[in-house]
Protein backbone atom coordinates (compact mmCIF):
# COMPACT_ATOMS: atom_id res chain seq x y z
CA UNK A 1 0.00 0.00 0.00
CA UNK A 2 0.94 3.28 -0.90
CA UNK A 3 0.59 6.50 1.34
CA UNK A 4 -2.23 8.40 0.41
CA UNK A 5 -3.10 12.28 1.29
CA UNK A 6 -6.73 13.62 1.55
CA UNK A 7 -8.02 16.41 4.27
CA UNK A 8 -8.64 15.23 7.83
CA UNK A 9 -12.18 14.74 8.71
CA UNK A 10 -14.01 15.19 12.48
CA UNK A 11 -13.46 11.58 12.89
CA UNK A 12 -9.74 11.71 12.64
CA UNK A 13 -9.54 14.09 15.23
CA UNK A 14 -8.28 12.52 17.86
CA UNK A 15 -5.54 10.44 15.80
CA UNK A 16 -4.05 13.54 14.80
CA UNK A 17 -3.93 15.31 18.33
CA UNK A 18 -2.14 11.68 19.51
CA UNK A 19 0.03 11.87 16.44
CA UNK A 20 1.10 15.68 16.88
CA UNK A 21 1.86 14.36 20.94
CA UNK A 22 3.60 11.33 19.79
CA UNK A 23 6.23 13.47 17.94
CA UNK A 24 6.52 16.01 20.20
CA UNK A 25 4.97 19.12 18.40
CA UNK A 26 2.21 19.96 21.32
CA UNK A 27 3.17 23.11 23.51
CA UNK A 28 0.81 24.11 26.78
CA UNK A 29 -0.46 27.07 25.20
CA UNK A 30 -1.47 26.06 21.87
CA UNK A 31 -4.72 23.86 22.13
CA UNK A 32 -3.95 21.41 19.33
CA UNK A 33 -8.17 20.65 18.79
CA UNK A 34 -8.55 24.91 18.65
CA UNK A 35 -5.78 24.75 16.09
CA UNK A 36 -7.13 21.68 13.82
CA UNK A 37 -10.81 23.64 13.85
CA UNK A 38 -9.20 26.67 13.22
CA UNK A 39 -7.35 25.66 10.00
CA UNK A 40 -9.89 23.12 8.93
CA UNK A 41 -12.29 26.17 9.31
CA UNK A 42 -10.67 28.40 7.33
CA UNK A 43 -11.09 28.94 3.50
CA UNK A 44 -7.48 29.33 2.88
CA UNK A 45 -6.21 26.10 4.76
CA UNK A 46 -6.32 22.94 5.98
CA UNK A 47 -4.80 19.37 7.58
CA UNK A 48 -3.79 16.81 5.46
CA UNK A 49 -3.52 13.39 6.67
CA UNK A 50 -1.06 10.59 5.64
CA UNK A 51 -2.89 6.94 5.57
CA UNK A 52 -1.82 3.45 5.21
CA UNK A 53 -3.57 0.79 5.73
CA UNK A 54 -6.50 2.55 7.15
CA UNK A 55 -4.08 4.11 9.73
CA UNK A 56 -2.96 7.62 9.93
CA UNK A 57 0.87 8.24 9.69
CA UNK A 58 1.62 11.21 8.75
CA UNK A 59 0.18 14.89 8.69
CA UNK A 60 0.83 18.69 7.82
CA UNK A 61 -0.99 21.73 8.16
CA UNK A 62 -1.49 24.34 5.20
CA UNK A 63 -2.45 27.46 4.40
CA UNK A 64 -1.81 31.00 2.86
CA UNK A 65 -2.61 34.12 3.71
CA UNK A 66 -3.04 35.99 0.72
CA UNK A 67 0.32 36.54 0.14
CA UNK A 68 2.81 33.60 0.98
CA UNK A 69 2.08 29.55 1.67
CA UNK A 70 2.85 28.03 4.92
CA UNK A 71 3.49 24.99 6.31
CA UNK A 72 2.50 23.73 10.47
CA UNK A 73 2.74 20.55 12.48
CA UNK A 74 4.48 18.25 9.93
CA UNK A 75 4.45 14.91 11.62
CA UNK A 76 5.60 11.65 11.36
CA UNK A 77 4.55 8.55 13.70
CA UNK A 78 7.72 7.85 14.98
CA UNK A 79 7.83 4.08 13.78
CA UNK A 80 7.12 5.20 10.41
CA UNK A 81 9.99 7.54 9.48
CA UNK A 82 12.96 7.55 7.27
CA UNK A 83 10.76 6.12 4.59
CA UNK A 84 9.90 9.00 2.74
CA UNK A 85 6.50 10.42 4.49
CA UNK A 86 7.90 13.40 5.78
CA UNK A 87 8.75 14.18 2.04
CA UNK A 88 5.53 13.03 1.08
CA UNK A 89 3.78 15.11 3.14
CA UNK A 90 5.26 18.36 2.55
CA UNK A 91 4.37 17.27 -1.77
CA UNK A 92 0.77 16.64 -0.47
CA UNK A 93 1.44 19.96 1.45
CA UNK A 94 2.89 22.11 -1.79
CA UNK A 95 0.41 20.51 -4.49
CA UNK A 96 -2.29 21.79 -2.22
CA UNK A 97 -0.69 25.14 -1.74
CA UNK A 98 0.02 25.12 -5.31
CA UNK A 99 -3.16 24.12 -6.95
CA UNK A 100 -4.30 27.62 -4.78
CA UNK A 101 -2.56 29.91 -6.52
CA UNK A 102 0.48 30.18 -3.85
CA UNK A 103 4.33 30.43 -5.56
CA UNK A 104 5.99 30.74 -2.39
CA UNK A 105 5.99 28.84 1.16
CA UNK A 106 7.43 30.27 4.26
CA UNK A 107 8.04 28.04 7.17
CA UNK A 108 9.28 28.35 10.79
CA UNK A 109 11.10 25.49 12.83
CA UNK A 110 11.97 25.94 16.37
CA UNK A 111 15.45 26.48 16.80
CA UNK A 112 15.96 23.36 19.27
CA UNK A 113 14.59 21.87 16.39
CA UNK A 114 18.06 21.13 14.30
CA UNK A 115 16.90 17.74 12.58
CA UNK A 116 13.60 19.29 11.08
CA UNK A 117 15.77 21.87 9.87
CA UNK A 118 18.07 19.57 8.35
CA UNK A 119 15.00 17.74 6.70
CA UNK A 120 13.70 20.60 4.87
CA UNK A 121 17.03 21.86 3.37
CA UNK A 122 17.08 18.13 2.43
CA UNK A 123 14.33 18.92 0.50
CA UNK A 124 15.38 22.17 -0.73
CA UNK A 125 14.06 24.40 1.94
CA UNK A 126 16.82 27.68 2.40
CA UNK A 127 17.25 29.77 5.65
CA UNK A 128 15.34 33.02 5.14
CA UNK A 129 17.63 35.71 6.46
CA UNK A 130 14.66 37.04 8.83
CA UNK A 131 13.52 37.02 12.49
CA UNK A 132 10.34 35.77 13.09
CA UNK A 133 8.09 37.90 15.32
CA UNK A 134 5.30 36.92 17.37
CA UNK A 135 2.43 38.52 19.91
CA UNK A 136 -0.26 36.89 21.49
CA UNK A 137 -3.87 38.55 20.36
CA UNK A 138 -6.01 36.95 22.98
CA UNK A 139 -4.07 38.06 26.06
CA UNK A 140 -5.39 40.99 28.49
C1 LIG B 1 10.88 15.76 10.34
C2 LIG B 1 10.07 14.49 9.98
C3 LIG B 1 8.68 14.93 9.48
C4 LIG B 1 10.79 13.74 8.88
O1 LIG B 1 9.98 12.63 8.51
P1 LIG B 1 10.59 11.35 7.77
O2 LIG B 1 9.44 10.57 7.25
O3 LIG B 1 11.54 10.63 8.67
O4 LIG B 1 11.42 12.01 6.58
P2 LIG B 1 11.72 11.35 5.14
O5 LIG B 1 11.96 9.90 5.29
O6 LIG B 1 10.65 11.76 4.19
O7 LIG B 1 13.07 12.08 4.77
C5 LIG B 1 13.22 12.90 3.61
C6 LIG B 1 14.67 13.26 3.48
O8 LIG B 1 15.07 14.01 4.63
C7 LIG B 1 16.14 13.34 5.29
N1 LIG B 1 15.95 13.45 6.73
C8 LIG B 1 14.88 13.06 7.46
N2 LIG B 1 15.09 13.31 8.76
C9 LIG B 1 16.31 13.86 8.83
C10 LIG B 1 17.11 14.32 9.91
N3 LIG B 1 16.67 14.26 11.19
N4 LIG B 1 18.33 14.83 9.65
C11 LIG B 1 18.79 14.89 8.37
N5 LIG B 1 18.07 14.47 7.29
C12 LIG B 1 16.86 13.95 7.54
C13 LIG B 1 16.03 11.89 4.87
O9 LIG B 1 17.26 11.23 4.97
C14 LIG B 1 15.56 12.03 3.44
O10 LIG B 1 16.66 12.33 2.59
P3 LIG B 1 16.77 11.64 1.13
O11 LIG B 1 15.57 12.14 0.36
O12 LIG B 1 18.05 12.14 0.60
O13 LIG B 1 16.71 10.16 1.36
C15 LIG B 1 9.92 13.56 11.22
O14 LIG B 1 11.19 13.28 11.72
C16 LIG B 1 9.07 14.13 12.34
O15 LIG B 1 7.84 13.93 12.37
N6 LIG B 1 9.73 14.80 13.32
C17 LIG B 1 9.03 15.30 14.52
C18 LIG B 1 8.11 16.46 14.21
C19 LIG B 1 8.85 17.66 13.64
O16 LIG B 1 9.93 18.02 14.08
N7 LIG B 1 8.19 18.30 12.62
C20 LIG B 1 8.72 19.48 11.99
C21 LIG B 1 8.35 20.68 12.79
S1 LIG B 1 9.02 22.17 12.06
Amino acid sequence: MTLAFREAQDVNLENVVNLWKACELTRPWNDPYKDIQFAREGATSTVLVGILDDRIVASVMVGHDGHRGVIYYLAVDPAFRKRGYGKAAVAAGETWLRERGVWKINLMVRNDNAAAGRFYERLGYEVNPVTSYGKRLDGP
